[in-house]
């Protein structure tokens, strides 16, 4: 028995979770900054990284008290040290890295995009019997969030291959930005979801970028400019004299639970239809879907996904919804992959802005 302790920090979650032989999750302890960053409508790089700091011991102390562990029970430190807010990163590496060198433990290095792959294979402990499937390979990936919209073919939860990115803004921050155009309050993603579960997604014919005819390339920008248009007419005026002559303000309630259902058809059709061509692009056919980050908490997108395996004969996996947003178990879910090869980092580790896929 394996048993790692993760550290996540890349962006506004300070996270730990103890994992046994990646798949088995004793524990994920998640401490959300939500309310530090509301008033500003979006997560501001120089307090998420101060309250990191704060939050890193109490939230590892957490972790391996719920776990009914000590540093001794710990075979590995695994950390998230790319990619995310260099400032947030520095604190989860540094604190990995003083696990490592005070106990002696190997320390591991974990791509976030990579892990947020991993989560549909988590369970928690105990496993119930018989156990769920684990994913098999190759598999077309969907990693969706607030800073990534990328699809991926992948060999192993290690080898893979990028098909195709967003060209502009993420599928997450499309939905976050969205919400402020709605003006319907902070984190943006999963209020819009809940809203749109209320509305008419027929209510405005909102754009599906589709890009070239074979293109597995994302853009949400339009769908964002298109909304923006619907909500407060074609801006007036030019440079700084730009104006809009309505607001969210003069809508009714009703009104923007509509727009909120008839953006959320949009973009998720968008998803669903480059997954669909994902997979007739992939040779060998992809024997798994795996969908993964902030977005796969999606209502619509889970229900979608799942019909698409249906008729596309692929099994689907979508992370438990403890999985899905930024969390510690991820990270040390995939160490365990990289422990098996024998992956280790050495304390020189860097924290890194970019993926390394
Ligand atoms: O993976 P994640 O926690 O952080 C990043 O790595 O970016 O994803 C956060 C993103 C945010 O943009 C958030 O609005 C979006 O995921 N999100 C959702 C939902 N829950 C979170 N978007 C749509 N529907 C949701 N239910
Ligand atoms: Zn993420």
């Amino acid at each position: 028995m394996t048993l790692i302790l993760g550290i996540e920090t890349s962006c506004d979650e300070t996270a730990a979770a103890v994992v046994e032989d990646g798949r088995a999750v004793l524990c994920n302890v998640i401490a959300s900054q939500h309310e530090l960053h509301e008033r500003y409508g979006g997560v501001v790089p120089e307090i998420a990284s101060r309250a990191h700091i704060e939050r890193i011991s109490p939230v590892i102390d957490q972790a391996l008290q719920q776990a009914n562990a000590t540093f001794d029970d710990i075979d590995a430190i695994a950390v998230g040290n790319r990619p995310g807010l260099i400032g947030s990163l520095l604190v989860g590496v540094s604190a990995a890295k003083a696990i490592a060198w005070s106990t002696g433990k190997p320390l591991i290095a974990v791509d976030h995009v990579r892990a947020h792959l991993y989560a549909g294979a988590l369970c928690q402990s105990p496993i119930p019997n018989p156990q769920p499937p684990v994913p098999a390979y190759p598999s077309l990936g969907l990693v969706v969030s607030g800073g990534h919209t990328s699809l991926y073919e992948l060999q192993s939860p290690i080898e893979m291959r990028l098909l195709g990115r967003t060209i502009d803004d993420a599928v997450g921050e499309a939905y976050d930005k969205a919400a402020v155009i709605l003006d319907i309050g902070y984190p943006g993603g999963p209020l819009l979801d809940k809203r749109a579960q209320k509305g008419n997604p027929k209510a405005h014919q909102l754009p599906r970028s589709m890009l070239g005819k074979e293109s597995l390339d994302f853009s949400f920008s339009g769908l964002k400019t298109a909304l923006l248009y619907a909500v407060r007419g074609k801006p007036k005026g030019r440079g700084a004299e730009r104006y809009f002559e309505r607001s969210a303000d003069d809508l009714t309630d009703e009104e923007k639970t509509d727009f909120c259902a008839s953006f959320q058809a949009a973009a998720i059709e968008t998803l669903i239809k480059k997954l669909d061509r994902a997979i007739d692009a992939m040779s060998p056919k992809p024997k798994t879907l795996l969908i993964g980050g902030g977005v796969s908490a999606n209502s619509l997108l889970r229900t979608r996904v799942v019909e698409l395996g249906e008729e596309r004969n692929v099994d689907v996996f979508v992370p438990a919804m403890p999985y899905c947003l930024d969390n510690a178990a991820m990270i040390a879910g995939l160490a365990f992959k990289h422990l098996e090869k024998n992956e280790f980092a050495e304390l020189d580790l860097a924290a890194i802005a970019t993926t390394s896929v």
